[in-house]
């Protein structure tokens, strides 16, 4: 018996390597471990084994079933690639599936752009969350009750019972978050995403980013910020570059300013330019000094510090420098217009 399960083994795995095809091979399973296949029927007659021995064949004829169906499995492996690509009608001559490589979001990239610059100037970035309270929101930046942006139909406001919460419409209210837990001097600047309800056309979006920039110390003075947004509109849209600043109004900020860059489509030459509408300026921030009352509200003493204050919308300038002129394909996530950049 033993001898024969060993001859067996020997012939079947011969019979399998020399197999010409995956039917062969299934041809082979049936005849050796079929249900009337050749080890099944010597399996039967295990009743004529002596009972001395009975424990030995079992093994055996068990691990020469394991060896033969290892030998088919290893047969069907090998089958050739081409064989099985005809079998399940593979047409290798295709173009192959390209995925796209990532990219990053061009708001994303502008923001990396923007923080670059004034990290070589010595700001550090930092965060605030988008669910704000209204004292961080208004209060605590000098914004009054009667102010039109507290107007429930200027912001958003979220229902809760823990409170009244909103979400942030600047990201100013960081200003006063980073200052009640730091001790001056710094420099900070705080990119990060805000809310307005505003109908949505092609220069206005419900969200959109900003990006923030506070500077605090002894006796910070305000050629310092326009020295620092100099060098920032040069960097960022090219050395010709010219700013500059017109009277405005900030409740946070005393005195504030509008910042304006010259026109990086006509240079200020363009009577019909269709970026800056032949006026040759573009607005791109609002700026100011810090307003002392806000210095007193996160109990700093405004005899002894002084500071300036700027906000950029993200979006606006990502647009002025690569020329868009939509805001809603930031957000339509069109691979045409994300691919290139
Ligand atoms: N928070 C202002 C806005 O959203 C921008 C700003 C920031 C102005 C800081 C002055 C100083 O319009």
């Amino acid at each position: 018996m033993k001898d024969e399960l060993k001859a067996v083994e020997r012939e079947a795995i011969r019979e399998i390597k020399s197999a010409k095809d995956k039917d062969a091979l299934e041809a082979l399973r049936v005849k050796y471990l079929g249900r009337k296949g050749v080890l099944t029927e010597l399996f039967k007659k295990m009743g004529e084994v002596p009972p001395a021995e009975k424990a030995e064949v079992g093994k055996l004829v068990n691990s020469v079933k394991a060896s033969v169906a290892g030998a088919l499995d290893d047969g069907l492996k090998g089958s050739s690639g081409a064989e099985e690509a005809l079998a399940e009608k593979i047409d290798v001559t295709l173009p192959g599936r390209f995925s796209m490589p990532g990219k990053i979001h061009p708001i994303t990239k502008t923001i990396g752009e923007i923080s670059d610059i004034f990290i070589s100037l010595g700001f550090r970035v930092v965060e605030g969350p988008e669910i704000e309270t209204e004292h961080y929101n208004f209060e605590a930046l000098n914004i009054p009750l009667e102010h039109p942006s507290r107007d429930a139909f200027d912001t958003f406001y979220v229902k809760s019972r823990s409170g009244k919460y909103l979400l942030r419409s600047h990201t100013s209210p960081v200003q006063a978050r980073f200052m009640e837990k730091n001790k001056p001097p710094f420099s900070i600047i705080v990119p990060g995403k805000v809310y307005r309800p505003d109908a949505t056309d092609a220069s206005h979006s419900f969200m959109f980013h900003q990006i923030e920039g506070l500077v605090v110390g002894e006796d910070i003075k305000f050629s310092e910020l326009k020295g620092a947004l100099t060098i920032f509109a040069k960097q960022m849209f090219g050395p010709k570059t010219k700013m500059r600043l017109r009277p405005s109004f900030f409740p946070f900020t005393e005195p504030s300013a509008e910042v304006d860059i010259s026109c990086s489509v006509c240079g200020g030459e363009g009577q019909k330019c269709s970026v800056c509408g032949g006026k040759g300026w573009l607005e791109i921030l609002g700026a100011g000094m810090v307003n002392p009352k806000v210095f007193q509200k996160v109990g700093y003493d405004p005899e002894k510090v002084t500071g300036f204050a700027f906000g950029m919308g993200v979006e606006r300038i990502a647009m002025l420098k690569y020329g868009i002129n939509d805001i809603r394909l930031f957000y339509e996530n069109d691979s045409r217009f994300l691919k290139q950049f």
